[in-house]
Parts: C-alpha cells; structure tokens; sequence
C-alpha cells in the first residue's frame, strides 16, 4: 500500500467518525492543502467554520486562526494539530498594550487584524483580515480617529488606500512578511520584465512595489498588493504567463493548482513560516486519532470579542 494512501485514507475515516470538518490556510504543507475539505485565506476560512455545521473543527493553520473559530462556534470542539503554531505578528501586541493605547485616544475606533489573540480582540471594535481591512476601515465616519493594529505594514496600505489622515498604526510585523524586502523585489522585478507581482500587504516590500510603479519601473498594473485568497482569484484572471509572489512560500502550491500554466516564483523563496509548518502530516494524523490540541478560549473574553470577529464576517462579502 502506498503510505501517502494509507495516510489519506484514515484521516478521510477518523474525520469522518468525529463529524469533523478540516480547514487549512494557504501557507500550510502541500500535503494538508490537499488533504483538506477546504482550503484559503484567514477570512474565507473564518466564514467557513461559522456556518459549518460540524461539530468538530480542524484548524490546519495557527493559533489565532483556530480561537477564531472558537469565538464565532464556542459550541464547537476546534482542534488544532500542533497547540504550539503560534504567530510573531499575533505575538506583537497584548491586551494590556491596547489597554493603555487606547487610554492615550479615548474614543477612537479600534480595527485590529485578525492576527491577534483572543484577549485583543476582546479590546477590539472591529476585526478585519488582509482581503477587507480597506472595507472595514471605509465603514467608519471619516470624522472617527482608527486605532489599527498590529500590523504596520498592512496598516500602511490601508492608509494609503483611504487617505485617512486619523488612522494611527501600531508598529508590529510579522517575520516572515518584513524579511521580503524591497532590494530583493527590484532585483527580481527587473530579471522578470513580463512577470505580474502579487503582493501581500503584510510584506516589508509592498511599498517599494508602489515606488517601482511610481518611476515606472514596472507598469503599474502588474502590480497587484492581495491577500493570499485574492491572489488565486488574480491567478484564473491574469492574462501574465510569470507570477512573482511575495508572500509566504506555502501559496506557490494553490496558486500552481489555480493556474497551472502560468510559471509561480517566490520573491524570497525563504520566507517560510516555521508555525505554519509545524502542522504535519503526522501531528494531523496524531491530532485526529486523539482529539488534540484542544482550543480553548475563556467564555467571558470570547463574549466581548464576538461582536468584532462578527463584523469582520459581514465586511466585505
Ligand atoms: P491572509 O490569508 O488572510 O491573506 O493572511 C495571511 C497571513 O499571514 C496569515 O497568517
Ligand atoms: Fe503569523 Fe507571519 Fe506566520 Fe502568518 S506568516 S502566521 S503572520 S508569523
């Protein structure tokens, strides 16, 4: 018997047996993206788990991703296989750090990017994810100061979208996304003249892709700032037959599926999250047989951050 078949086959069982449902994000192993019921970006896959009936969700992703879904189902047991996965940028601001920024801007909105943890976005207005932080923050009266965090980089793009003046940025990141940086993307956009870039907003590039548009380095319409869901829409449509993607490497395998014809290269074929990775096939399999990593989050900080996780389901559909 073929052991990637074996494999395959009692995770299809045991899911089946514990009326369980699996998730993975874009960055996960080629081998969880296939194995999964379904696979894309932070806020399809928050969508998902909120209307899935089953009783059991796998997270196949990190830690904040997996609370999320226990926020929006606390009936729900949601698994995670490696309770370890977590995420620099989620680990960038605490509760009691928003605590005391909101104390210096009473009365702002306070957006925060779905990479937090629970305690966040119990102090949160509004949740968004990368594909409708623009459309989350356009829903806010321009004359209302936004406190978004945590991402900096995101933020930028936001604020670059918007034009809002009262849009304050906390300086988080993630690793991953600030190592792709802005030499490293010149240098690879002038080997690759015809290549479309896509762009995700949490890069420390994404604003020096706007600054090759600008000088017309690269013709401002191959330049495209995505998040890794919008990146396999832009995939189906794009009329490019080379890609440079500037995001974590795990996205080269569903863009690769989306649009085989078209030649997917990294920007920095390093970025690797090491969270990410840490969900293999053996933690699904161990997860599955024993109903670990159980995720729990306290019922009284997932009540106050309910309303912001809603809010972030409804922007943007
Ligand atoms: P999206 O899938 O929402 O674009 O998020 C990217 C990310 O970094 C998740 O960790
Ligand atoms: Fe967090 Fe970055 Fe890893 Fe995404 S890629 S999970 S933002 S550390």
């Amino acid at each position: 018997v073929d052991p990637d078949a074996s494999w395959a086959e009692e995770i299809r069982a045991l899911a089946k047996e514990r009326d369980a449902v699996l998730l993975a994000h874009n960055y996960q192993l080629p081998e969880i993206q296939d194995i999964a019921d379904h696979t894309g970006d932070s806020l399809a896959l928050s969508r998902i788990a909120a209307e899935s009936d089953a009783s059991t969700i796998v997270f196949c992703g990190v830690h904040f991703m997996a609370e999320t879904a226990k926020i929006l189902g606390p009936e729900k047991t949601v698994l995670i296989p490696d309770v370890r996965a977590g995420c620099s940028l989620a680990d960038s601001i605490t509760g009691a750090d928003l605590r005391a920024w909101k104390a210096e801007h009473p009365g702002a909105v306070v957006v925060s990017y779905v990479n937090t943890t629970a305690e966040v976005k119990a102090e949160t207005d509004i949740c968004c994810t990368s594909s409708n932080a623009v459309d989350v923050v356009r829903s806010i009266p321009a004359d209302q100061d936004v406190l978004f965090a945590p991402d900096q980089f995101l933020g930028a793009h936001v604020k670059r979208e918007t034009g809002r003046e009262n849009l304050y940025i906390w300086a988080g990141e993630c690793h991953v996304h600030a190592g792709i940086n802005g030499p490293e993307l010149a240098e690879r956009a002038a080997a690759n003249p015809d290549a479309d870039l896509f762009i995700h907003p949490e890069c420390g590039c994404a604003t020096s892709a706007l600054y090759l548009a600008g000088e017309g380095t690269v013709p401002a319409d191959k330049v495209k700032i995505l998040s890794t869901g919008d990146m396999v829409t832009q995939a189906r449509s794009t009329k490019a037959r080379s890609v440079l993607v500037a995001t974590e490497i795990g996205m080269l395998h569903q863009l690769r599926r989306a649009a085989p014809e078209i030649e997917f290269k990294a920007v920095n074929d390093r970025a690797s999250c090491r969270y990410m990775k840490m969900i293999t096939p053996a933690a699904l399999l161990r997860s599955l047989r024993e109903g670990r990593d159980e995720v729990h989050v306290d019922p009284e900080i997932a009540a106050r951050a309910r309303g912001a996780v809603r809010r972030m389901i409804e922007i943007g559909k």
